[in-house]
């Protein structure tokens, strides 16, 4: 388990013992929060502009990370979190797939199935996102979210195959709406899905794919989160 995943695990027995480091932890914490939110409010347009790039390479994930993102930010709300959390998730949302700008032409729009190597390829959208995030500033929270959108409550995901709550928060919010966004959207090789089998589907992964908690909460709160943003697609 890397250290800051046991910190995380165990913090509250952690500061019970030494509540000194509490006092602080929060304290950089918050200071940390800050900076990162001052960042993001920085790098947004310059996201948004690499984002445009990738989109016009790629149309087949038009208006993708646009969709995730307004969810993700409704998903948040429905889950009380704190704005500067949300800020970060929803950006986090944004951001999450561009890493795909590292990826050849000849794989991103290939039409059929990948076949092993490209898969591998394709893959490192995960960590080329995290490092283009690194490079940008101190953007650890949101660089988080992008390596690990596509790993799974059971461990089976990747880049790292973490498991169950060693997977950052953002990665496991993300992870649902990014789904919910690939199967209401129509692809090249078939329709969209209807909402009742986007729904089964997301039950059908609750503790494969995500945290099941968190996908009750998706499907309470779903007239408020995926409303009629398929309406017109
Ligand atoms: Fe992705």
């Amino acid at each position: 388990m890397k250290p800051q995943n046991y910190f995380e695990k165990h913090k509250d027995k952690i500061y019970e013992k030494w509540p000194s480091i509490a006092f602080y932890s929060s304290a950089v914490d918050r200071t940390n929060n800050f900076l990162e939110n001052a960042q993001l409010l920085l790098y947004r347009n310059a996201f948004a502009a690499i984002i445009a790039t990738l989109e016009a390479r790629d149309k087949y994930t038009c208006h993708h990370s646009e969709r995730v993102s307004i969810m993700c930010e409704k998903f948040c709300n429905a889950l009380n979190l704190p704005s500067w959390q949300m800020q970060i998730i929803e950006v986090s949302a944004t951001v999450h797939d561009i890493g795909k700008v590292g990826i050849d032409d000849s794989v991103l729009n290939k039409a059929g199935k990948l076949n092993e190597e490209e898969w591998e390829q394709m893959k490192k959208h995960t960590i080329i996102g995290e490092e283009i995030l690194l490079k940008a500033g101190k953007l650890t929270s949101l660089a988080q979210g992008v390596r690990s959108h596509h790993e799974r409550w059971n461990g089976t995901g990747y880049p790292d195959g973490l498991k169950g709550e060693d997977i950052p928060y953002s990665a496991r919010i993300i992870a649902i709406c990014d789904s919910a966004d690939a199967m209401m959207s129509t692809r090249v090789y078939r329709k969209a899905l209807s909402a009742d089998v986007c729904k089964s589907e997301l039950i059908n992964g609750k503790n494969i794919m995500y945290q099941p908690e968190l996908v009750d909460v998706f499907l309470d709160s779903w007239e408020d989160i995926v409303g009629d943003l398929y309406k017109d697609t």
